[in-house]
């Protein structure tokens, strides 16, 4: 039987290429976002490329949204074999005294409490099956903290020891827990922000490898996570950043 896996901000830049990566693997693959219209340009991508493909309209802040299309994609493909948790991003550049409440929440949410409800959800399904892969999103700022998102860095540091617990809870039931920590990545949200030229010059002198990294350098390393290649390896941050951050 084939595999189906769950990506949550499937309609952006990552999310994008993952879904494109694991169909290419031959998985059936429910592309998940908040913004339907690009969920559904990923799906119809994918279907046009013959692998297999529906797109789910969910917002990973709401407990209800995230029950509802958890239990609508399980009950269609009666398993759910991977969960990439993608959808987030730092949303604000403000220093921490000019950050309201609100806004403060609104990051931690569409990151840290996103993927929370998401795992909450699809564990007790893989718990059932005895097996599945959960892949979250974090970022180099999880690790070295950065100026102007403090909300993006916690919630993202939050990510990597939210994610390290639940591999050691699931671990009994065949169930590998890993994070994926993106560097820098030319996905089009970024690349709305700054020109190419300013891109190459800020980044491409302070990365070892220098470039930043492309959608489908991401797309590899959450496809490896879901092989039986790394069928030993839990509870794991992976960095994708080109010698950026070491840690
Ligand atoms: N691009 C980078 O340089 C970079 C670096 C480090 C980490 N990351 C992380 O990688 C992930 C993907 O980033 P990207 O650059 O592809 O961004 P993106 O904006 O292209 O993709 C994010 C997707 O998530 C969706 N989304 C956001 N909030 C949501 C919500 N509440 N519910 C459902 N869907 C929601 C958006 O609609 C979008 O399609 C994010 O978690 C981001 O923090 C990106």
């Amino acid at each position: 039987m084939g595999q189906i896996a769950l990506i949550t901000g499937g309609g952006g830049g990552i999310g994008g290429a993952v879904a494109h990566r694991l169909a290419e693997a031959g998985m059936t693959v429910a592309v998940a976002d908040y913004d339907r219209a690009a969920a559904d340009q990923v799906r119809d991508e994918i279907l046009a490329a013959r692998g297999k493909a529906d797109a789910y309209s969910v917002d990973v802040t709401q407990a209800r949204e995230v029950k509802a299309v958890v239990t609508e994609i399980h009950s269609r493909h009666g398993r759910i074999d991977v969960l990439a948790n993608v959808a987030g991003g730092s949303i604000y550049t403000k220093r921490v005294e000019e950050f309201t409440w609100a806004e403060w929440k609104q990051v931690i949410d569409s990151n840290l409490k996103g993927t929370f409800l998401m795992c909450r959800e699809v564990a007790p399904v893989m718990q059932k099956q005895k097996s599945g892969r959960i892949l979250n999103t974090a970022s180099n700022y999880g690790v070295t903290g950065s100026a102007l998102r403090a909300p993006y860095a916690a919630a993202k540091a939050g990510i990597i020891t939210f994610s390290k617990s639940l591999a050691l809870e699931l671990a009994p039931d065949g169930i590998l827990v890993n994070t994926v920590a993106p560097g820098p990545t030319d996905t089009p949200r970024v690349m709305e922000k700054e020109s190419p030229d300013a891109r190459q010059e800020r980044w491409y002198p302070v990365i070892p490898l220098g470039r930043t990294g492309q959608p489908g350098d991401l797309g590899e390393m959450y496809y490896f996570l879901t092989t039986p290649e790394s069928a030993a390896i839990t509870g794991q941050t992976f960095h994708v950043n080109g010698g950026l951050v070491m840690p």
